[in-house]
């Protein structure tokens, strides 16, 4: 038998097609989890779960769009009869597309279908996907139930209003259902992630902003999907089983800092005091 630490577990990445979820997908199914890839995207589902077999555990795609309460009820069942179980789910799906995007403005020149496709897939999403896996986790008194949010979710910006307060509910969400279900097994955690582009995302963003983004990082570097990866799966672990209801931030200091340290450490570069 596996000694891996997520060995015969089974596990849910919504979004797991692309991105970050495909990482999560690979490091989860690497520590010995079985895998079920749920994407609106069927090829990129259906390629990501062929993928994580090499690591030697089973996988399932399944073409769901999270925000219809039938398929998600649908795509439980298919992993319940496949599976007989689940020990992690990582709603990680979020709408991302570069018309939504373009769509999901300041409040005043907010398209409202872009709105609403963003509360549709990124929180009702989350909350279908919870409700009926938590449901299946509760046969085995067993599970841990994870978000991805982001610094938009915190903090103001000129953009995405959409995303940002699907985001912001989806740091409330854990803290409901720890509370409701804690008692009976159920942990739920989200991950505040900073940016952490695919390699083949950093083409599509202006070097300008990247550099910006960049120097508001206490890191050297912009996340990588890999360290986004290891912290869910570390809080898909027993190794957080004592973490709940909570929200743990992997933005390379983004949002720990002043807001004036970039222009005070470019003063303190201008005169000379460089060592700080
Ligand atoms: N990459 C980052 O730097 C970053 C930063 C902060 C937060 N996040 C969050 O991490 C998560 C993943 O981001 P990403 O950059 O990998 O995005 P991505 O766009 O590369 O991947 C999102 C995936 O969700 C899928 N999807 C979209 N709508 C769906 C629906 N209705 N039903 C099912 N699947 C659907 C897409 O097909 C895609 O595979 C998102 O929740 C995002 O908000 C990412």
């Amino acid at each position: 038998m596996s000694t891996a630490r997520l060995a015969e577990r089974v596990a849910i990445v919504t979004g797991g097609g692309n991105g970050l979820g495909a990482e999560c997908a690979r490091v989860l199914a690497s520590q010995g989890a079985h895998v079920v890839v749920v994407d609106i995207d069927s090829d990129a589902a259906r390629e990501v779960a062929v993928s994580v077999t090499a690591s030697g555990v089973q996988s399932l795609a399944v073409a769901c769009d999270v925000s219809s309460e039938e398929q998600v009820k649908d795509m439980v069942e298919q992993v319940k009869s496949r599976f007989g179980r689940i020990d992690i789910l990582h709603n990680n799906a979020a709408v991302l597309s570069v018309d939504q995007r373009q769509r999901d403005r300041d409040i005043c020149n907010l398209d409202m279908q872009a709105w609403d496709r963003a509360i549709a897939v990124n929180l009702r999403g989350a909350v279908l996907c919870s409700k009926y896996a938590i449901a299946v986790m509760l046969e085995r008194k067993a599970g841990s139930v994870i978000f991805a949010t982001s610094g938009l979710g915190m903090q103001g910006d000129m953009s995405l209003t959409g995303y940002a307060c699907s985001k912001a509910a989806l740091m409330m969400l854990p803290r409901s259902i720890a509370a409701q279900y804690g008692k009976q097994g159920i942990r739920a955690n989200a991950v505040q992630i900073g940016l952490a582009p695919a390699d083949n995302a950093h083409g599509s963003m202006p070097p300008e902003l990247l550099d910006i983004i960049r120097d508001n990082h206490l890191t050297p570097e912009l996340g990588t999907p890999r360290q986004i990866a290891d912290v869910v799966a570390f809080l898909a672990s027993d190794e957080s089983s004592f973490i709940t209801g909570t929200t743990l931030v992997a933005d390379g200091g983004f949002s720990s800092h002043t807001p004036s340290l970039v222009a005070m450490r470019a003063l303190f570069e201008k005169m000379g005091r460089s060592g700080m």
